[in-house]
């Protein structure tokens, strides 16, 4: 069976889309499903590229969920990305804008992780970007990346099951 696979992403790699890959492996790890994804995150932009994750999603990710981000590098999103994975997955609606920008991203299916939110208050919201935040910020995004993988392995779940069309 090959791998289903998806993709995070934010603008600069480097704070919220790393949770978003790092979160989502542990997961799958816990629900014994690892070997049926392979995860990634990437940046609408190129600022970052080649950075490990910045230190506040480093420190959240291993005090609160005991995973090592610091492997991580970050990598721009491209159009060949949108065209590999199954699953394109935004923190904010502006990254949105930006994956549309990109040459054939008309055929990508992008979801915006929020609307995985258990509340569905809530749904519809970007993740809020910590960078230059305090602890605070990033403990926000660890929690709210967190809820909201759970929501997205269960859709992706129910899509991977459906018959095809
Ligand atoms: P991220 O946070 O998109 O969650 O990785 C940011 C990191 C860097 C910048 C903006 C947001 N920046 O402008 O360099």
């Amino acid at each position: 069976m090959t791998p289903t696979r998806v993709m995070f992403f934010c603008l600069g790699n480097i704070c919220r889309s790393p949770l978003g890959e790092g979160l989502f492996l542990a997961l799958l790890e816990r629900r014994g499903l690892s070997h049926r994804f392979h995860v990634a995150s990437s940046g609408t932009s190129a600022y970052h590229v080649g950075e490990a994750p910045d230190p506040g999603s480093c420190e959240v990710a291993r005090r609160l969920s005991g995973i090592d981000l610091t492997t991580q590098r970050a990598q721009q999103l491209t159009s060949a990305h949108l065209r590999s994975h199954e699953h394109v997955v935004a923190m904010s609606r502006s990254n949105i804008e930006h994956a549309r920008a990109l040459p054939h991203s008309e055929r990508a299916h992008i979801l915006l992780l929020r609307d995985f939110e258990p509340d569905a208050a809530l749904r519809g919201l970007d993740v809020p970007d910590p960078w230059g935040e305090g602890e605070e910020a990033f403990e926000q995004v660890h929690a709210i990346v967190s809820r909201c993988c759970e929501g997205l392995l269960e859709f992706i779940l129910s899509q991977d099951s459906a018959p095809a069309t």
